[in-house]
C-alpha cells in the first residue's frame, strides 16, 4: 500500500531496538488485511521516554509495542493500563485512543495461545514455570486462571513466592513458589505436563544453556521456551529428542503481536502471514529453524 499522508503510524520502542521482529510482523500483517498504516522502531534510550511519549500524543501514533527496558517504566504515563498488566507491572502494547494512551499487556495472552493453538490445553493441567521476570508474571497471570495446579521457581526465589501469594489471592488457585535449584526442578517436574521456560536462559550468545537436564525430561511433557533467538534452544532440542512435545518461542511472539494487532484494530490478525513475515527474517539473520 502507498504510504500517504493519511498513512496511519505504529511503532515499537525499546534499547537495543535493531533486531526487532516486529515491524516485519505487523507490516506484513497491515498488507495482508490492507490497512493504511506503517510500523517502524525507535531507539529509545533509558531517561528520554517521557519524551517519546509525548511524541506519540503529538505525532498522533495510533499504537506502539514496548520492549526492554521501558515495559515498567512507561506505566507512569499513560493514561490507564489494563488488570494484566496492572497486576503484571508491565506494558507491551499501547493504544492512542483519541488521545488517551491506554496500556495492556499481551505476552500472557501470547503464551496461552501458542500452546492453545498447537493442541495443548493447560485447563486441569499441572504446569511448571520456570521464571518470574516480567515475562513470567504475565504467563503465570493467565496460567494460574487455567492450570490445576501451578509450580513457579525462579532464581530469586522471593519473587516466585510473592508472586504465587497473589496468585493464589486473586484467582484462589493451587500456586507454588520456589527456588529454582537443579534439585527443586527435579522434585516438581516428576507430576507436571507442562513446562515453560519463561527465563532468559538458552537466548543467544549461550546457545548450549539450559535450566533442565535432559535425563528430566520425557515424552509425555510438553515443553514450552518463551526465548526465540535460538529458533530451537538447547531446551528444545533436549525435548525433541526424548520425544516430548514442543512449543517454539517464536509461536508466543507471534500470538502476542496478534493479541496486539487486535487491540489496535479491533479485527483478528492474520497469525499465519504474522508467523512467515518472523520466520523469514529470522533466516535471513541466519537465525534458521535449523538451529
Ligand atoms: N516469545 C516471546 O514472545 C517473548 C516475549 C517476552 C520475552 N521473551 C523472552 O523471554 C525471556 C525473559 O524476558 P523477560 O522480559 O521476562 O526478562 P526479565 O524480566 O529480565 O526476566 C528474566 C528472567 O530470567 C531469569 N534468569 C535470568 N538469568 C538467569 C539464570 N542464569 N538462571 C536462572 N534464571 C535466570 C530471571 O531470574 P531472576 O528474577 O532471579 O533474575 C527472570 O526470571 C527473554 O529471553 C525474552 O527475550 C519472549
Amino acid at each position: 500500500m502507498e504510504v500517504s499522508g493519511k498513512t496511519k503510524v505504529f511503532c515499537v520502542i525499546g534499547d537495543p531496538i535493531e533486531h526487532s521482529l516486529s515491524p516485519m510482523m505487523h507490516n506484513a500483517a497491515f498488507r495482508h488485511s490492507k490497512i493504511d498504516a506503517v510500523y517502524v522502531a525507535f531507539k529509545v534510550e533509558k531517561g528520554t521516554l517521557e519524551d517519546a511519549v509525548k511524541g506519540m500524543h503529538s505525532f498522533g501514533i495510533c499504537g506502539m509495542n514496548v520492549t526492554t527496558p521501558h515495559k515498567t517504566a512507561i506505566i507512569k504515563y499513560l493514561d490507564g493500563v489494563d488488570t494484566v498488566a496492572e497486576f503484571v507491572g508491565a506494558v507491551n502494547t499501547v493504544l492512542n485512543a483519541n488521545g488517551k494512551l491506554l496500556g495492556f499487556n499481551t505476552d500472557g495472552i501470547g503464551a496461552l495461545r501458542a500452546l492453545e493453538e498447537n493442541g495443548v490445553k493447560t485447563k486441569g493441567k499441572r504446569v511448571l514455570l520456570l521464571g518470574a521476570g516480567g515475562a513470567g508474571r504475565a504467563i503465570a497471570f493467565q496460567l494460574a486462571q487455567e492450570a490445576d495446579e501451578l509450580i513457579i521457581l525462579n532464581r530469586d526465589a522471593n519473587k516466585a513466592r510473592v508472586l504465587a501469594g497473589a496468585l493464589r489471592k486473586r484467582f484462589n488457585k493451587r500456586v507454588v513458589g520456589n527456588d529454582l535449584t537443579p534439585n527443586v526442578l527435579k522434585n516438581w517436574i516428576e507430576d507436571v505436563d507442562v513446562l515453560i521456560n519463561a527465563t532468559s536462559v538458552g537466548m543467544h550468545p549461550h546457545r548450549d544453556h539450559t535450566l533442565v537436564d535432559k535425563s528430566l525430561l520425557k515424552p509425555e511433557l510438553t515443553v514450552m521456551d518463551i526465548v526465540y533467538n535460538p529458533v530451537k534452544t538447547k531446551l528444545l532440542k533436549d525435548a525433541k529428542s526424548v520425544g516430548a512435545k514442543v512449543i517454539y518461542g517464536v509461536e508466543m511472539l507471534v500470538y502476542q503481536g496478534a493479541a496486539s494487532f487486535e487491540i489496535w484494530f479491533n479485527q483478528s490478525a492474520p497469525v499465519e502471514v504474522m508467523k512467515e513475515a518472523v520466520l523469514e527474517k529470522l533466516q535471513a539473520g541466519g537465525l534458521s529453524l535449523e538451529q
